[in-house]
């Protein structure tokens, strides 16, 4: 479905709405009846240069995390636009000072992701560190095997073992929530909690406390200049021995050819990672290791939390053509 207009095109192009891809049915249906034109993109990301070109004129677009949204696009869009809303809670494609600069609203979709993208990081931290995946894999190899008291041994979280959260917000704490429940002991360093203090039963500890204690360090902070390769050598070589990294944040937070060094040397246990630096781009000598699971970016993929998402960004186009407010507004910087 490329290309594809929407709503009441014979209102003509002014207040035009692009959405750079196919969105949830439900969302789909929503724009179809709006009486105002619709143009929309394919299920696959468009092509810089096609999506530039749907944009031209817009007063409204409705992208996702794999469309860039900077001084080039918004010259391209044009004078008309008024908001740019993100199918994401993340935001790092999207210059938003830029964006303010311009007066162009930008929204995002916090909030309505963070028990499935916790969901996800949980099923994550268990496939590591019981090796979920690899067994599978060796279960499916035909290699002969029985049952033996040191087959496939990992990490017993259930046995006391620290999670260490690395940004105490929506998702940090719905991680942490998980890993209560499951008898961990959580840690978590972020700068606005005060570390030695207890909240809702995870202490509050500086990052190289952190990073010293974790069986397990999982990611939960936007990808920006502050914490770009905040897990780098450095922080890998401060990790517990035989410790694992979860990722289901940013790929741009890890050092990946750190990391990669840090699992080949066998100083780290093992990686979950559902975000990479290259994006889609996965390092190959990250697929050859055993120790890492690997995810296509999937963590807030439930099907309920994606229209949810993808409804919101709706709702936040309609607002600020309408005047008001988005429900969700990215501060400007
Ligand atoms: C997904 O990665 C998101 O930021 O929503």
């Amino acid at each position: 479905m490329s290309g594809q207009m929407l709503g009441d095109a014979a209102l003509g192009a002014d207040g035009i709405v692009h959405v750079a891809r196919r969105l949830t049915e439900p969302a789909m249906a929503r724009l179809a009846a709006w009486r105002r034109p619709v143009s929309c993109g394919g299920d696959e990301p468009p092509a810089r240069d096609q999506l530039l070109r749907a944009a031209r004129g817009a007063a409204g677009v409705i992208v996702t995390l794999t469309e860039r949204v900077d001084a080039e696009f918004l010259d391209a869009a044009g004078p008309a636009l008024r908001v740019v809303a993100n199918v994401a809670v993340g935001y790092d494609n999207i210059d938003v000072a830029e964006a303010s600069r311009r007066a162009v609203v930008v929204a995002n979709t916090p909030g309505v992701l963070d028990e499935a993208t916790a969901d996800h990081t949980f099923a994550m931290i268990l496939a590591v560190t019981r090796r979920v995946v690899e067994a599978d894999r060796f279960a499916r190899s035909g290699t002969p095997w029985m049952w033996g008291p040191r087959l496939f041994l990992g990490l017993d979280i259930s046995a006391g073992a620290t999670l260490g959260i690395v940004g105490h917000g929506r998702i940090g704490r719905a991680v942490a929530r998980r890993a209560l429940a499951f008898g961990m002991r959580v840690v978590a360093y972020d700068p606005r909690l005060r570390p030695g203090q207890t909240y809702d039963a995870v202490q509050a500890v500086a990052w190289p406390d952190l990073l010293a204690l974790a069986d397990v360090v999982s990611l939960h902070v936007p990808l920006m200049d502050a914490t770009r390769h905040l897990v780098d050598a450095a922080a890998l070589a401060a990790m517990k021995d035989g410790a694992y990294l979860v990722n289901a944040a940013r790929g741009g937070i890890v050092d990946e050819l750190a990391l990669l060094a840090a699992l080949r040397s066998g100083r780290l246990a093992g990686a979950a990672l559902d975000t990479f630096e290259g994006e889609p781009r996965i390092n190959p000598e990250l697929m050859e290791l055993d120790s890492v699971v690997l995810q296509p970016h999937i963590a807030s993929a439930g099907a309920v939390t994606r229209d949810r998402m993808c409804q919101l960004a709706v709702d936040n186009v309609e607002r600020v053509l309408a005047g008001e407010p988005p429900l969700t507004p990215v501060p400007a910087p």
